[in-house]
């Protein structure tokens, strides 16, 4: 398989390569939490030194590995009740999703920068039912390329963090809005860890992890309702299947009140029903 040459990116771009990096490294395991051999493979195909700017830190591979797994459900779980449902990825980098959870009948819009675009499109073509946008997501001008008729998932995996507080209400109120019956998964870091990636402190000798402008404590989910009053409910989504030490404690980390309230956090709203949205495509 040809190889490409080293991607020039931005600092917020080039997070999906940390974040392809962590997935890679956990699929290299015999006792992997999250299968993803397109992620190993991407990551031997894209000239870049991954591991001497990324380091090979196996506590944050195995933590990415189940924020994905948390996303990866939840899209299964769609696909399941709506087979022929239209799975939109907001900032999706060099996600591999697509290969580990597609059913074959699925479509798939993956919105992000041009620069990342134009590299995604390079190593990972698009196909009759996967297709990319170039465009800023917070702008909803990419909602007029989305079937109406087909049931619809809004994904939003690693992104708004990079966003301004109130581009991420509007963003979900923009969903909610054009997508009513469909829903929208998030996930979010804690204050104490984005007030970090401020202060410059998120850093190792070679990378330094941008600034994070949204942050939400996990015990603040409720708040994203006030984003819409078309945000009909707001559900957590726990990750599950960890391995070892990690495995043992985050039971812990989940339900001791101080931890559980400032972890990160996957978070699934569903938005209102609308009058009109067709059922035949299902
Ligand atoms: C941490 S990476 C996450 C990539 C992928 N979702 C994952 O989890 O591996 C953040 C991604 O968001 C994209 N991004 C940042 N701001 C964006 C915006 N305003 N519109 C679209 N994409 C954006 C970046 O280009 C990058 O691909």
């Amino acid at each position: 398989m040809s190889s490409v040459e080293r991607p020039e990116l931005a600092a917020v771009p080039e997070t999906a390569l940390w974040t392809l990096w962590q997935r890679a490294v956990e699929a290299r395991r015999p006792d992997a939490v999250l299968r993803d051999p397109k992620a190993v493979d991407l990551v031997e195909r894209i000239d870049y030194p991954f591991a001497e700017r990324f380091g090979t830190s196996g506590l944050q591979s195995h933590l990415q590995a189940l924020r994905v797994g948390c996303f990866d459900r939840e899209v299964a779980d769609f696909l399941a009740r709506e087979p022929r449902g239209t799975v939109v990825c907001l900032g999706e980098g060099l996600e591999t999703q697509y290969w580990r959870v597609d059913n074959g009948r699925a479509h798939w819009l993956s919105v992000d920068l041009p620069d990342m675009v134009a590299l995604r499109e390079r190593v990972l073509p698009p196909g009759p039912r996967r297709r990319c946008l170039a465009a800023d997501a917070t702008d909803l001008g990419w909602a007029d390329e989305v079937d109406r008729d087909r049931a619809v998932l809004v994904t939003a995996q690693g992104l708004c963090m990079y966003l301004p507080p109130a581009r991420v209400k509007a963003l979900i109120a923009g969903c909610a809005d054009r997508f009513p019956g469909g829903s929208m998964v998030v996930d979010a870091v804690p204050r104490w860890f984005a007030r970090l990636t401020v202060s410059g402190r998120m850093r190792t000798a070679a990378y330094q992890v941008p600034v994070m402008p949204w942050a939400m404590d996990a015990g603040e989910r409720d708040g994203l309702r006030t984003a819409s009053p078309a945000v009909t409910a707001v559900r957590d989504v726990r990750p599950t299947g960890g391995r070892g030490l990690l495995g043992a404690l985050l039971p812990l980390a989940l339900t001791v009140p101080p931890l559980a309230a400032h972890r990160p956090s996957v978070t699934v709203l569903n938005f209102a029903e609308g009058p009109d949205r067709g059922a035949g495509s299902r």
